[in-house]
């Protein structure tokens, strides 16, 4: 017992003169490896990874043992996916800030069962920019977030690559995405009744170092958070350049020393190294501490579900280390980035107002226009081609992060005036902060993908007020267009699947003309779902190489009718 004592306070008066003392010890960042090219395979699993000290901590990962690969597209590449779910439970993926038909979109209807591969694909229209992939089920979007599971998108375009931009990878162009987390007494993460994290994770790395060349540097930077927020600087309060916001570059550089990341939330930024002294060192900061209530983070209290150890103060973000330049570095920001044109308040033609509602004190969760999400409700219909202007009004005791899927929007007014509008939020966007009792309005065009049967999703982005149901979901619609016409009668599609038994792949031979096919899915004769296929390539065929052999079934839907219709085959 008195040993037990001694022991406890040689380790308190160890771990205090650890905290007390000036030399901090860091890890070494670690920065996602890449996939590029038009064919990205992914495995979504549990995992485990080395976190604190002591015990591992469960996590979830994609190729990884937390977060997942960065992927690289084109515009303009048609890609694919083959997402396999080995995750102890369903899940979605959602391609946030792609611009994509809605049944490739991963929202909560496209569940992932466990052991199924899914195939969405779609051509990349969005011009070079950071977004990120990441789940997106209804009330399990917070927990399998806060395992890990996630990953960013860099698209490159021709416009971007005439610029003269750092862009290599993990050298002079490094992807940071900014978690905290809360540990219970086994290292495990605690996602429940806690909304804060007590450890700052940078790409999972809890006080993270990095090395980056005396040079200009980019980092592309994403709050992955469940509800922090970050008003990010420099330890030396250098000014730095915003180059890109969500969507994609700037038209020029904004310069600040400060800017407010909220959840969801990218931006690349430029900061010159070449004038600190090689064996030198600056932090990148949270410079949170003295924020407004009503600022995710800016509670007072350190500890229970809406408290932290990181609420309310200043904390290293990223450690960084300044080493020799490269060959060719970066020497300037270009003073000109892009040449976007935005959509202006006078080119909307609807006007939209979402209200938010419900929180505390009123006690039940946060909500849009007081209706809580239903899956099977779909709360607005948008014809296609619209172009909208949205407002947000926050008449509520707490700041928020509103995002929309499909589009990237141009905010117009804050409170009502353009002029409101920061020039770091200038460009395209798809999540913009509506702090609280504030108004925020943007204008978005819902063109080139229209489908009556998938939604896409709105909500706030902190996944704790998403689960809780603050999120609504919209079918773009077009009238012009007999596919988007519901009432079509009922009919089988007439088809026969060859070879059968098949070995490789299977093909689906149709006895009558002129049909669209909405989507497949196979599944096993024990009734499990093993492939989901939205919008199949149907010429193409089905890869059925990856199965076990046995009986399955294809189901076909109809794109008119929505009918399903399913035949047998046999794997050999
Ligand atoms: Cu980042 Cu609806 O998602
Ligand atoms: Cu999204
Ligand atoms: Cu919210």
């Amino acid at each position: 017992m008195q040993q037990t004592f001694r022991f406890i306070a040689i380790v308190f008066l160890f771990s205090f003169l650890v905290k007390s003392s000036s030399a901090q010890t860091y890890n070494q960042l670690w920065i996602p490896d890449t996939l590029s090219g038009t064919t990205f395979n992914l495995t979504v699993k549990d995992t485990l990874k080395q976190i604190l000290s002591g015990q591992q901590t469960v996590t979830g990962g994609i190729n990884a043992d937390f977060w997942g690969p960065t992927l690289i597209m084109k515009k303009g590449d048609l890609v694919h996916i083959n997402l396999k779910n080995k995750f102890n439970d369903t899940i979605t993926i959602h391609w946030h800030g792609m611009h994509l038909p809605a049944v490739m979109d991963g929202g909560p209807h496209q569940t992932i069962p466990p052991g199924v591969l899914w195939q969405p694909y779609w051509t990349v229209n969005n011009p070079a920019s950071t977004l990120w992939y990441h789940p997106h089920l209804h009330e399990k979007t917070t927990m399998e977030i806060a395992k890990g599971i996630g990953g960013f998108i860099i698209i490159r375009d021709s416009l971007e690559s005439t610029l003269a931009l750092p862009r290599t990878y993990g050298v002079d162009d490094v992807p940071l995405v900014l978690t905290s987390r809360r540990f219970d007494g086994s290292n495990q993460i605690v996602y429940t009744n806690s909304v804060y994290g007590d450890y700052m994770l940078t790409n999972g790395t809890p006080s993270a170092q990095v090395s980056l060349p005396k040079q200009y540097v980019r980092l592309r930077i994403l709050n992955a958070e469940i509800e922090r927020g970050y008003n990010l600087g420099f330890s030396d309060n250098r000014t730095f350049y915003i180059i890109a916001n969500d969507g994609g570059l700037l038209n020029a550089p904004v310069a600040v020393t400060r800017v407010k990341l909220l959840v969801g939330e990218r931006i690349e930024i430029m900061v010159d190294l070449s004038n600190d002294a090689i064996g030198s060192a600056v932090d990148l900061k949270a410079y949170n501490s003295g924020q407004a209530f009503g600022f995710p983070g800016g509670e007072p209290a350190t500890s229970g579900q809406f408290g932290s150890l990181l609420n309310n103060i200043d904390f290293p973000v990223l450690h960084i280390n300044v080493a020799a330049a490269t060959a060719n570095p970066i020497t300037a920001v270009p003073a000109t980035l892009a040449h976007n044109v935005y959509w202006t308040a006078a080119d909307a033609t609807v006007q939209r107002r979402i209200d938010v509602t419900e929180g505390n004190p009123g006690g039940k969760p946060f909500s849009l226009d007081s209706t809580p999400f239903v899956l099977n409700y779909i709360n607005k219909t948008i014809p296609f081609n619209n172009i909208e202007e949205w407002t947000v009004k926050n008449n509520n005791v707490f700041g928020h992060a509103f995002h929309i899927h499909d589009i990237q929007f141009k905010i117009v007014a804050r409170n009502g005036s353009a002029a409101g509008v920061g020039a770091y939020e200038s460009g395209w966007k798809d999540v913009m902060y509506v702090p609280k009792s504030e108004t925020v309005s943007f204008v978005a065009k819902f063109n080139d993908y229209s489908d009556t049967i998938h939604p896409y999703m709105y909500h706030c982005h902190f996944t704790s007020h998403e689960d809780g149901g603050m999120m609504g979901q919209f079918v773009v619609k077009d009238f012009s267009n007999s596919s988007g016409i519901e009432n079509v009668s009922k009919h089988e599609l007439d088809y026969n699947l060859f070879p059968n038994p098949a070995t490789a792949r299977v093909y689906v031979q149709f006895n009558e003309l002129n049909n669209e096919v909405y989507y497949i899915t196979v599944i096993n004769s024990i009734g499990r779902t093993v492939m989901m296929l939205p919008q199949p390539e149907i010429p193409k065929g089905i890869d059925v190489s990856s199965l076990a052999k046995g009986i399955y079934f294809v189901q076909l839907m109809d794109k008119n009718t929505k009918s399903i219709t399913t035949k047998k085959f046999v794997k050999e």
